[in-house]
């Protein structure tokens, strides 16, 4: 927990479509069927006014979203789950898993999406109160596969096409080589090998 020694917090990352939910419920499962407490939380969203927010950032009546009002509503989520639901659980000594994070940010609204990394940086940093996870699982899909795993109705973001979501995966990972609690793992594989991919890692960190 950034400058506050280690703590529980994981974070799955991945394209839309990379499998990333089914797996952050599948870890839950089992860290709770070994008697962990643990917590799993989605970005954005979490609470609620976290999911209020959400329904805004996906709408896809949104037409005419300013890139920085984006930028600072996926942060405001972020800052109210930090301080409602992440840091209190893992006070206690849950586990928190977290579909998303900072590298979502960085990704979608800095690679994909054109803003200054180091200013969603400095901005995630003040939402978070530098709060950074344990480990960041990236599950690596080529954009037509994350796509095509979404037919039917798409959100604002899904709908940005598939040059927008190639830079995605290609943020992700360019950004994963930078990230020291970064790994990144084939997502294109069937779900029982992703699974155990993603349960070795996770079980690896926890204290
Ligand atoms: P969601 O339905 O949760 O997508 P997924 O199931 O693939 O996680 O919608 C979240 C969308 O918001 C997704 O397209 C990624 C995008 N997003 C950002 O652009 N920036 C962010 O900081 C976060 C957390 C999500």
């Amino acid at each position: 927990m950034s400058g506050q020694g280690k703590s529980d917090f994981i974070v799955l990352e991945g394209p839309d479509g990379s499998g990333k939910s089914t797996q952050a419920r599948l870890l839950a499962e089992k860290l709770a069927a070994q008697g962990r407490e643990c917590l799993l939380v989605r970005e954005p969203g979490g609470t609620a006014l976290g999911e209020r927010v959400r329904e805004i950032l996906l709408d896809k009546a949104e037409t005419g979203m300013d890139a920085r009002g984006e930028l600072f509503l996926f942060l405001a989520c972020r800052a109210q789950l930090v301080a409602e639901v992440i840091r209190p659980a893992l006070a206690r000594g849950a586990v928190v898993l977290s579909d998303r994070f900072m590298l979502s940010t960085l990704v979608y609204q800095g690679i994909a999406g054109g803003l200054p990394l180091a200013e969603i940086r400095e901005a995630g940093r003040i939402a978070t109160g530098g709060l950074a996870p344990e480990l960041t699982l990236v599950l690596d899909v080529p954009a037509e596969i994350g796509l095509s795993r979404r037919p039917g109705a798409q959100d604002r973001i899904e709908m940005k096409g598939v040059e927008f979501h190639r830079r995605v995966r290609e943020g992700y990972l360019s950004l994963a080589r930078e990230d020291s609690s970064a790994r990144v793992i084939d997502g294109a594989r069937p779900l029982a090998e992703v699974e155990k991919s993603v349960w070795e890692l996770a079980h690896a960190v926890l204290c």
